[in-house]
Order: structure tokens, then sequence, then C-alpha cells
């Protein structure tokens, strides 16, 4: 750093062979000099017309006696970060370099430096030293013998040159750095969107594979009840059929899992009390964590409830666990705790995602190795792991943070790095005073059942095993493939039909939906269930469908099936679909079924 700004000492260099002209030099600049009262007006008139006199630059000056050494002092000044800004030259300096070449050699190190070339003969023409030295604005020929005001006023018109040059570089300079930290940004922002568009493209598939396997597993968790209902089975079948069953659920439940971390999952909440959930973790969670590590829990009393999946919740501390365990491979504590929340404006000024309500705080702190704050932006993006390969997808955060916001929720990370993190996840609060959503009771699901239903699902192996189950239970079951062929049967048995249970998204251009309205619009009393693999969120909070009652989730099995049906027959007529509008709700079924990503407008989008 030179010192430009704000120091008044201006460092001159005269190079000359002659000791006298030195101690000239010395008497120009002595200070009472340049305060001459002819000095002051001169400046002023030429200069700035309120030179005020305590800015009067003090000079300070330096003597060489060869270019040789000219040249070593003006680079030893630079490196010292207190260059020249001027130098008085000699043109004849026997026996070394002549004030030409001095100039030169100079200027190779040091560009900036203001030289006034001193000659008392025409050693040089002009275009001579041109020549030599190039055009520049860097240079004055003072012809001897010199006028000590004209000296004076050339020193002080060419280091405030200097000054303005070391300016206007400085500005060039902040100018560059703000150009490169913008360019920084907006290359961050382009990856943030990258990341946002591969997140999107790899939920649309996690999405579009979770949707086909929930109709095979409907398939294989109905046939495997359908068996285990049957009688006459050896023991070895038996128990192989709840193998069968078994495995089904647990691929129901990564099914789910998947499409949570899609943001389109069927989310099944309900009360959940924190205290219970947390309890019957501990055993589990003491044996992923180790010996090394000590497990606290810190659960508020009385206990606190929250409306949730608890599959999720109990996913989402056993993330944080891992990491936290993950984090501490030398062993530590980690301490899960619970905690009342209000949360106030200020907090939602802190933190976009808050909202001012009361929330459960559920946070797990472990004191681990801590989290860089160059890497804590990224933490919650898909696929970012800073483990090796094998041992982390880096899916574990962003499936929380999927999991958390289906859930109306959100998370905050506190880390210092050698001390440890916590991570806070906030949900809102279901109080036992809260009064809780009536479940569907339970239906009378006899195997009398004489009511027409009409089915329509594009999945062949499907249709035919809900006319199974459904004639099982004594009803009659009429098939379509698609919302036209349904047409073609309402034409001939419109009288007859009780229910529609229809898939929602469905191809040929007519979706659940749309078919409903329809025929609804013939037949008022019409019952209709609704089934998807997708999430009732598609079609936004005041959907107006109800798991168990008009909504039938996928994967199902054939006593859900029945139930459902049953329920909905016995109960009142719920509208065709209550969505926002017709025109949202076939924009989202369509798209749906072009795999888009959850199209409802209050599910929060992505990291970042
Ligand atoms: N408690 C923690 N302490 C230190 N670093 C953490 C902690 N939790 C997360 N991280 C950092 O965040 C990264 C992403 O975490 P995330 O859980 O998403 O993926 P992962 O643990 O690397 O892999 P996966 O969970 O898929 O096995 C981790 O690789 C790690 O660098
Ligand atoms: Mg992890």
């Amino acid at each position: 750093m030179t010192e430009t700004k704000n120091n008044p000492t201006r460092r001159i260099l005269v190079i000359d062979d002659n000791q006298a002209i030195h101690q000239d030099f010395r008497k120009i600049f002595k200070p009472g000099l340049v305060s001459s009262a002819k000095l002051r007006l001169l400046e002023s008139t030429l200069f700035r017309p309120s030179f005020a006199p305590q800015e009067r630059p003090v000079f300070e000056i330096d003597s060489a006696f060869q270019g040789q050494e000219g040249l070593a002092m003006v680079c030893r000044a630079v490196e010292e970060g207190r260059p020249y800004m001027m130098a008085f030259v000699d043109v004849r300096m026997p026996p070394g370099w002549d004030g030409v070449e001095t100039t030169g050699k100079i200027w190779e190190h040091y560009p900036d430096l203001q030289v006034v070339i001193c000659t008392a003969y025409s050693d040089y023409s002009l275009e001579e030293m041109i020549d030599k030295l190039g055009h520049s604005d860097r240079l004055v020929i003072l012809k001897k013998p010199f006028d000590n005001i004209e000296v004076q006023q050339l020193a002080n018109a060419l280091t405030e040159k200097w000054q303005l040059l070391q300016q206007a570089k400085c500005k060039m300079d902040d100018l560059e750095n703000a150009v490169a930290a913008r360019s920084e940004e907006l290359k961050a922002a382009n990856e943030k969107l990258h990341e946002s568009e591969k997140m999107e493209a790899i939920g649309q598939l996690a999405g579009g594979v979770a949707h086909d396997f929930n109709n095979l597993l409907t398939v294989i968790c109905c046939h495997t009840q359908l068996m285990l209902d049957a009688e006459g089975l050896t023991p070895k079948l038996l128990a192989s059929v709840r193998q069968i069953a078994t495995a089904a659920d647990r691929a129901a439940e990564l099914t789910r899992q998947l499409l949570a971390y899609a943001r389109r999952g069927v989310l099944q909440p309900r009360e959940v009390n924190l205290d219970e959930l947390i309890n019957r973790l501990i055993k589990m969670l003491e044996g992923v964590l180790g010996e090394k590590i000590a497990l606290q829990i810190q659960c508020a009393q009385p206990s606190l409830s929250i409306k949730a999946d608890e599959a999720m919740v109990e996913q989402i501390i056993l993330n944080f666990a891992l990491n936290g365990r993950d984090a501490m491979p030398q062993g530590g504590q980690l301490i899960i705790r619970t905690a009342a929340v209000v949360v106030k404006t200020d907090d939602v000024r802190r933190n976009a995602e808050a909202r001012t309500e009361r929330f459960v705080c559920l946070s797990v702190t472990d004191t681990g190795c801590g989290i860089a704050p160059e890497i804590l932006p990224r933490i919650f993006e898909p696929f970012f792991t800073t483990k090796d390969v094998g041992k982390g997808t880096g899916l574990g955060l962003a499936t929380t943070y999927g999991m958390v916001q289906l859930h109306h929720g959100w998370i905050e990370v506190e880390s210092t790095v050698g001390q440890g993190t916590t991570f806070k996840v906030f949900l809102p609060a279901s109080y036992s005073g809260d009064k809780k959503p009536s479940e569907p009771s339970s239906p009378r699901t006899t195997k009398h059942c004489h009511e027409t239903v009409l089915f329509v699902e594009d999945e062949p192996t499907l249709r035919e095993l809900g006319r199974l189950v459904l004639e099982q239970y004594g009803y009659r079951v009429l098939e379509a493939e698609a919302g036209g062929q349904a047409l073609e049967v309402w034409k001939e048995k419109a009288s007859k039909i009780d229910l529609l249970l229809t898939d929602m998204v469905m191809p040929g251009g007519l979706n659940g939906q749309e078919l409903a309205t329809k025929l609804r619009a013939d037949k008022p009393s019409l019952k209709i269930i609704y089934t998807s693999g997708h999430s009732t969120h598609l079609l936004g909070k005041d959907s107006g469908l109800q798991v168990g009652l008009n909504f039938l989730p996928k994967p199902y099995n054939p006593q859900s099936l029945a139930a459902t049906v049953r329920r909905c027959l016995d109960s009142q007529p719920l509208p065709a679909l209550n969505a926002p509008s017709e025109q949202q709700a076939l924009r989202v079924a369509s798209a749906a079924a072009n795999g888009e990503p959850d199209a409802s407008a209050h599910i929060h989008s992505g990291p970042g």
C-alpha cells in the first residue's frame, strides 16, 4: 500500500553528479521559501483558487549522484511502499548513465515516476529524447539555469498529478474488485439455479418412479392380503406369503420416502406425541451411535404433540443422528431436545420461512467437528457431501428438508467449527386442546354389499384386482380403462351406478376430476372416490379430498379399498372436487401426468 492519501509529504529524488545542485534544490524546497507570498498568489491563480495553507505540501528531497544509484533508490522506495512521486534528473552525469538513459531504466521499473530532465546545453534535441524515451506525459524538460518559482511550480504540479494518477488507479482497482465480486455472485447464483434445476429433475424422476411403484405395490399388497385371507394355505406357504407382505410394506415405506424427497408424497399426518416417539427411537439410536457417543434426551414437560407423519419425523431424527455420529469419530455427545416455541415477528424477519404461530422445536445437537462457514449454505443441496465415496450420498439433509417442508415447517442450523452443530426443526404444534380432525369411523365392511361401482383405472392388473376385491364384498363392478370408455359405460348403465372409483391421472385426455364433474352433472347423487399415488397436495389445501372418505392413496390393500368404498357410500355425497378452480386442478393434474413437480402454491420450492 503506497502512502498517497492523507499524507502531504511528497517525495522527490534529485539525480545529479554535482553536489552544489543538490544544495540548491534543498534551498528551493525549504518550507519557509515555499510559502512565499508570490508563490501562493501564483498557485491560487493557476491551480485552485482556494488553496488552503494547511494543505500546502511538504517536500522530502533525497539525493542520488549517479543514474545507477538513482534507480536503486527508486526501486527501494517502491518496495518500502513510499515511492518517489517525481525526480529531477541531470542530463550529463559522467562516468555513468546520462539522464535520458537513467530515466528509461527507471521507467522500466517504475513507470509512474514523473521526471524533469534538467539540461544546460542542448545535449539532446527534443526529437532525440522522444526517440529514446517515447512520447510521454510524465516527462518535462527544464533548461538550466532554472528559476526557483518555476521549479516549485513544477514540483507542485507534477506531484499533484502523480497523486491524482494513484487515486484513479485505486478507483480502477475498486471497480475491478467490484466487478470480480459481482461476477462471483452471478456465478454462485447460476450454480444455485443449476443445483435447483438438478433437484427438480431428480424430484421428477423420483416422483415418477415412485408413482409407478405404487401401482405395482398395490397389486402385490392386495394379492398377498387375499392369499393371507384365503383358507387352506400350508404353514410353509403362509410363512412365505407373510414374508412377501412384510417386504411389500417396507417397499411401500421406501416409496413414501422417495415421494417425500420429491415433495409429492401422500403425507399421513396424525397427532404424534414427540416424547413417546423419541423414547421409542432410543434403542435404535444407541445402536446407530455406538458406545463412544452418549445420547441425551431432554424433552419438554408436559410432553408436546405435533400433527405429523410419524415415519417421516423418525427419519428426520435418524438423519441428524447419523450426521452427528459421522461428525464425532472420536466420540462425544448427541442431545435431542424438544421445546414449545411461539414464533415472533422478529424471528420471521430472521428467517423468511418462519411464521408467527405456535411451534414445536425439535433440536439435535452434537459436539462434533462442526460445519465450515463456506460449506454451510450448501448442506441441504441434494448430493452435496463432504464424505468419502461410498460413505455418504448427500441426500440425508435434502430429504430432511423436503420432509420438513411437507409439514409446513422449517430448519435452522448453528455450527461452530471444532465445537459442534445444532439442527433445529420447527413444526406446527398440535396442542391437546386443539380439536383433532375427526378420523373417519370404521365402516361396516360386510361381504353382503350390493351397490354398483364404476372403477376407472388405466393399469389393467390394478383394475382386475380392484374388481376381484370389491366383488368379494358383494359389489357389482363395471370397469373402464380411461375417461372416454367410462363415459360409454355410463351412457348404458348410469341409472345403476352408485359410486365412481377413479384414478386421478389418466391418459386419453379426460382426467379423473373432469370425468367426475361430467357424471355428477348427470347424476348429483353419485358418490366419488379418487385414487392416486400422488399427494393430495397436488390440488392445494382446500381440494376437499379426505383420505379414507373420498381419496384412496396408493398403495392400498383390500381392506382399505373396501373400507373407503363403504364409508363413501354411507356418507353424504361430497362435491366432485372443490379445487380452487377447475382450470388449476386441470393444470395440476396434467402437470402430474407429465411428471412435473408439485404445482400447488403452498409448498415451498427447493433449498436456497
Ligand atoms: N452434524 C454435522 N456435523 C458436521 N457436518 C455435517 C453435519 N450434518 C451435515 N454435515 C455436512 O453436510 C453434508 C451433507 O449432509 P447430508 O446428510 O445431506 O449428506 P451425507 O451425510 O454426506 O450423506 P447421506 O446422509 O446421504 O449418507 C455432510 O457431508 C457434512 O459435510
Ligand atoms: Mg447424512
